[in-house]
């Protein structure tokens, strides 16, 4: 624990992408590289908060000063992950692109062409990590992301609602923004209030973006 906006304060922060298994050598992924989660991460820790980062399949280093890190694939081992460390936690900040939808069955071989019939996959739900959370009680002050390629405030504003959460940041994905690369650009929406955050690197919007949720949390939780 250091100095800092989140000093004294045990932070969960979710990166990257969920796999989801077809078979031994095949899954289902998103384009999510870690980037916006692991600066995430490291700005809190630059903070002074306890960083707890459960990281989905991404090839990132651990940033300075994060406390722990739980290497995970799955969006089912991902909240297993996040509920553990968010028994003892103040905030959870989920910047994980979770799945959502896993292959009903894996399937144990690998799976074979069959000359030229089409292949159908069944796919069911995956469970939602913030959503669990929320439903708890005594839960963390959760922060959620949304990633949209349109309409962006107002799905942004719905899943604020619907998952229950204090705070979202929307990123709007397309246009050199979002997944992969290293700049992005969010707005910020809680219950009565909304802040732009202009186009700049990963790392700059998560000094922002921690500053805005220290301020939130003491307005909220003192
Ligand atoms: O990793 P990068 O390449 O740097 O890209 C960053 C990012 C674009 C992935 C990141 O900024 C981002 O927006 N992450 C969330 C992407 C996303 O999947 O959003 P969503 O709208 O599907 O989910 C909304 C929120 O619910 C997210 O906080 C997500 O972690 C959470 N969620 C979603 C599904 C699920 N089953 N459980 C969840 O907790």
């Amino acid at each position: 624990f250091g100095h800092g906006a989140l000093a004294g304060l045990r932070v969960v922060v979710s990166a990257g992408p969920t796999y989801e298994d077809i078979d031994p050598v095949r899954f289902i992924g998103n384009r999510s590289s870690g980037r916006m989660g692991f600066a995430v991460a490291a700005a809190a820790a630059q903070a002074g908060a306890s960083v707890s980062l459960v990281a989905g399949p991404v090839s990132l280093a651990t940033p300075a000063g994060v406390a722990r890190r739980i290497d995970v694939r799955s969006a089912a081992q991902m909240q297993v992950a996040v509920r553990e460390a968010c028994q003892a936690a103040d905030i959870y900040i989920g910047a994980s692109a979770v799945g959502d939808y896993r292959p009903a069955n894996v399937s144990a071989l690998k799976l074979k062409k069959s000359a030229g019939a089409p292949l159908s996959l069944q796919l069911e739900e995956n469970p939602d990590i913030l959503a669990g959370l929320a439903a708890q009680s005594g839960h963390p002050f959760l922060v959620g992301f949304a990633a949209e390629t349109h309409d962006v405030a107002s799905y942004a504003r719905g899943k604020l609602r619907s998952k229950g959460l204090d705070m979202i940041a929307a990123n709007q994905v397309g246009d050199g923004l979002g997944f992969e690369v290293a700049e992005n650009a969010l707005t910020l929406y809680w219950a009565d209030g909304e802040l732009a955050l202009p186009r700049a690197t990963k790392d700059e919007l998560a000094r922002q973006l921690i500053a805005q949720v220290a301020e939130r949390y003491r307005a909220a939780r003192g």
